[in-house]
């Protein structure tokens, strides 16, 4: 019956199953606490499965001169100085552990021919970084994490959306969530929540996010007090495909660009070398040839150099190209630039990238051994998120913890490819290590305010009764493609004032929306619960942005073309809820970085 509503109680509630979810409950399982996992959709089908390329790890297997040290420095240079340094230290120093762990739980990365976990480019990473299986790494990474979790006894609600967190005196105390199939209301009583609900991304229109990525974990942080930091910077990947309209989006991995892929334009220019001439001039001869030939050594190893090939520079640079040889008019066919990788030998293309070969066969007739591909800019990351301690990763709210993409600091302005996926066992790990401990401290769960259960409820069902009102899939494509068109990869003061004002009048229509009465299998019902969430991580991202008045890494303002080192790029925004409701940001700083990690970082770079 609508309105009745089933408790459960668990020392340690994890809401999400991806990769930083299902490592959490892993380590929460272990320490002897219960433990439930939430999560939207089935188990196995989190949006971890959707990264492709590797989890980034200094295993020092294909070039000995790696190491955590090179690591960190990568990390905190590829995210504009803006990371939380001690983050990037824990990260770097424990990613190939996590990734070691992997292989004794089964999980099968590729080999080299000496038979070590094989590790290939990618953007940013001055040596061979990530570990790989094919094209594919993330769905064998949730894979070997699932296998291991589901033997450890948790409690899985699969294909639940949670609508709130509880606190109680100050502290985290429970969630509200109801069943996607059959409508029915939960309660869950918990000592600790760990949130692992990844991004935000379907808040634009073209994106690389599974259907998932309505941003609730950010929004339900948000409206429990939570701080959340760095909104601003979003990550658009610089390669989703583009053609045909149907698979606009989807991602086309580094890995492609990482084994040599080369981008041209419609004049068959190799265009990144054009925008950072500087950085090769000293490694190659006078000509384009000579520079080309240099590239392909460096892909096959052949070359012992620590310069990659332009494409290879991080993913702000090479989406921000693209975007100016479109409005150069030196576009591809349908709006995006061409991606090559069919100079290299035909079974290596299909050995290496087995996953693009039949994504673009099937979805888009390309063969990629013989054809370039078409691509274009997707918006594929937020590193913003909750603000999180970082050797605890405990939220700002006692006993809420966030780890992965629903968290905040790592990746500072600008995420390295492949450092989500590590970045998601090194911290999924130890959040559920902490929410565990801390869980496993307190006696008694406390009790929630049935004024607040009420509320929620009410709130859940009120779309249902809504008869003649609009439909929630026109409010949800009217926000993302204005997302796409006002706070995208270009941004200026104008757009975005306008954005925020659009969001008032979107949220305004929100309220009216009817999916139809049904409480079974009503995807209309969920779209219309979803659409407040998408508005207020769209209203953070937006108003961080409004305020940044410079570009760097995942936030470009026209209007601001230069990175300002001396004011903004010391500081971190912070976004939190007033009393009133009101949306309010603040500037923080992270501590000084002490003078041993100091001196790895590029001396160029801090003067
Ligand atoms: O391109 C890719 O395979 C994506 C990886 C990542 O975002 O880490």
């Amino acid at each position: 019956m609508m309105g009745e509503v089933t408790t459960h109680e668990h020392d340690v509630v994890i809401i999400g199953a991806g990769g930083a979810g299902l490592r959490a409950a892993i380590e929460a399982s272990s320490s002897g606490a219960s433990v439930a996992m939430i999560c939207k959709s089935m188990l196995g089908k989190a949006h971890t499965v959707m990264a492709e390329g590797g989890a980034a790890a200094a295993l020092a297997n294909k070039d000995p001169r790696d190491s955590w040290e090179v690591h960190f420095r990568d990390t905190m240079k590829g995210g504009k100085y803006l990371g939380d340094w001690r983050m990037a230290r824990i990260h770097a120093q424990q990613a190939p552990d996590r990734i070691r762990e992997l292989e004794q739980w089964g999980a099968v990365f590729d080999r080299t021919p000496e038979g070590k976990t094989s590790q290939r480019n990618f953007g940013g990473h001055t040596y061979p970084r990530l570990a790989h299986i094919g094209d594919a790494t993330g769905l064998e990474l949730i894979r070997t994490l699932q296998q291991k979790g589901v033997h450890m006894g948790m409690d899985v609600f699969m294909e639940f959306t949670v609508r709130r967190l509880f606190k109680t005196d100050g502290r985290i105390s429970g969630c509200f969530a109801y069943d996607r199939n059959d409508g029915s209301l939960h309660l869950f009583k918990a000592k600790t929540i760990v949130l692992a609900t990844g991004g935000i991304t379907r808040c634009w229109e073209v994106c690389s996010g599974s259907w998932e990525y309505t941003g609730e974990g950010h929004a339900l942080a948000y409206w429990a007090g939570a701080e959340m930091g760095d909104m601003e910077f979003v990550q658009f990947h610089p390669t989703g495909m583009i053609w045909p309209p149907s698979v606009k989006g989807i991602l086309v991995t580094e890995g492609v660009r990482g084994e040599g892929g080369k981008l041209t334009n419609s004049e068959g220019d190799r265009f990144m070398f054009n925008y950072v001439p500087e950085m090769y001039a000293d490694e190659f001869a006078d000509t384009e040839k000579e520079a080309l030939e240099w590239v392909d050594e460096v892909v096959a190893g052949k070359l012992a150099t620590k310069r990659r090939p332009p494409e290879l520079l991080t993913r702000d640079v090479v989406a921000k190209a693209i975007n100016s040889e479109r409005a150069a008019g030196r576009a591809s066919e349908h709006g995006g630039a061409y991606l090559d990788i069919s100079w290299r030998d035909e079974e290596e293309v299909k050995k290496k990238l087995p996953g693009m070969y039949h994504q673009f066969k099937e979805l888009a007739a390309v063969d990629i051994t013989k054809q370039p591909m078409e691509v274009g800019p997707t918006a594929h990351y937020v590193m913003g998120g909750v603000k999180v301690d970082p050797e605890t990763q405990e939220s700002t709210i006692p006993g809420l913890y966030a780890a992965g993409e629903a968290a905040t600091g790592l990746h500072g302005a600008n995420r390295l490819g492949g450092n989500s996926l590590s970045d998601l066992i090194v911290f999924g790990k130890i959040a559920g290590e902490q929410a565990s401990e801390a869980a496993l401290k307190i006696d008694k769960f406390a009790e929630i305010e049935q004024s607040e259960i009420d509320e929620v409820i009410e709130e859940t069902i009120a779309p249902l009764s809504r008869e003649g009102g609009e439909n929630p899939a026109i409010v949800v494509e009217d926000l993302r493609r204005m997302m796409q068109d006002k706070v995208g990869i270009i941004r200026t003061k104008k757009l975005l004032e306008e954005a925020l004002d659009d969001l008032d009048a979107l949220e305004l229509r929100s309220h009216e929306t009817f999916g139809g009465s049904g409480t079974t299998y009503n995807p209309g019902w969920h779209q219309a619960l979803e659409i407040s969430a998408m508005i207020d991580v769209s209203r953070m991202c937006t108003l961080a942005a409004l305020r940044r008045e410079e570009s760097r890494g995942g936030h470009t303002r026209d209007d601001f073309p230069t990175p300002d080192h001396s004011h903004w790029g010391k500081i971190n925004s912070v976004i939190l809820q007033g009393s009133d409701g009101s949306m309010n940001i603040d500037y923080v700083s992270y501590p000084p970085i002490p003078e041993d990690l100091k001196s790895l970082l590029d001396e160029d770079d801090l003067n």
